[in-house]
């Protein structure tokens, strides 16, 4: 077990319960309340899907293109609270003879996330029932879960951070002022989002208590293991992209050219980059931690990576 040698911010901890507690909701009661989805709406908002930037695409189509791209959402965030459940239990466990209200704080995240697996598989049960078949979601949360906790605990807090911030900055920027967005959709948003505003602050404050206990060398390596993470999700996306643009295109009412169909594909995979990985380290307070963490040369390595995967 690790020894906690610094002095805790307890009082952040012990908010977090307070604010957790008030906030919490249940899957059945709060957010689906017997509902259905309603396929005549859309799932994500357009800045999040990219449609805009398929104009060939028909009312119906634009629809389902970005239906397509919200059940991966549900099926992404299922999959990547799997680790983040596991490696926040595993940073509780570093409490347990220590400060309680972490400890309580740190098991009410791993429960929370828990619930909104749960919540993220029904969503996908209930959104299959109304599409056509043949999607499949590719990657497997236990695969990818072993490839990420074998990577240092300060490489998956800052990946840890960065979602659990781009997931509120979803959304905050977009979601609460599409009106066409599904009603149900808009809640599962709504209500996760009320949970992982604690998570994030749970995530930077073990993230920082993590980076305390570093030498400089071990963090030099943490930031390359970052960059791998980051590549790694990056593989992801792609597979997905690439499995939900032949569905997507399997299943709409157009055809397509040779040219459109690449259109689409590159389109998917750009919404995606842009949904996990752009949408964090660019509109959150992620990149002002990280910079508070590393060295100008350390940050500048990860922009360098980064690059690439958000290109226009
Ligand atoms: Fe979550
Ligand atoms: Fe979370």
């Amino acid at each position: 077990m690790q020894a906690i040698a610094t002095p805790l911010p307890i009082d952040r901890y012990a908010k977090t319960i307070e604010v957790s507690k008030r906030v919490r909701w249940d899957i059945d009661r709060d957010v689906i309340r017997d509902r259905t989805f309603d396929l005549a709406r859309k799932f994500l908002p357009d800045g999040l899907s990219l449609v805009d930037q398929l104009p060939f695409l028909d009312a119906d189509d634009r629809r389902r293109y970005g239906q397509v791209q919200g059940r991966t959402y549900a099926n992404m965030f299922g999959l990547v609270e799997r680790f983040i459940g596991a490696k926040v239990l595993e940073l509780g466990r570093a409490h347990a003879l220590g400060d309680q209200a972490a400890m309580e704080a740190l098991v009410r995240f791993t429960d929370e996330e828990l619930k909104h697996q749960a919540l993220f598989r029904r969503i996908e049960a209930l959104v299959a029932r109304g599409m056509p078949a043949g999607y499949r979601f590719m990657p497997q949360p236990n695969d990818v879960a072993m490839f990420v906790l074998v990577r240092s605990t300060w490489a998956v807090l800052a990946l840890t951070l960065h979602i659990e911030l781009f997931s509120q900055s979803h959304y905050r920027q977009s979601i609460d002022d599409d009106p066409d967005v599904s009603p149900l959709y808009k809640d599962v948003f709504f209500f996760h989002w009320k949970e992982e505003s604690q998570h994030a602050i749970l995530d930077e404050l073990e993230w920082r208590r993590e980076d305390e206990s570093l030498s400089v060398e071990s963090r030099d390596r943490a930031v390359d293991e970052l960059i791998a993470l980051v590549a790694g999700i990056d593989e992801l996306l792609q597979v997905q992209a690439a499995a939900d643009t032949r569905y997507f295109i399997g299943s709409a009412g157009g055809e397509f050219t040779a040219a459109e169909a690449e259109q689409i594909g590159a389109t998917m995979l750009r919404a995606y980059r842009w949904q996990y990985i752009g949408s964090g380290v660019t509109h959150t307070r992620f990149p002002k931690v990280l910079g508070e963490l590393v060295t100008p040369a350390q940050a500048k390595r990860v922009e360098a990576a980064l690059a690439p995967l958000l290109a226009a």
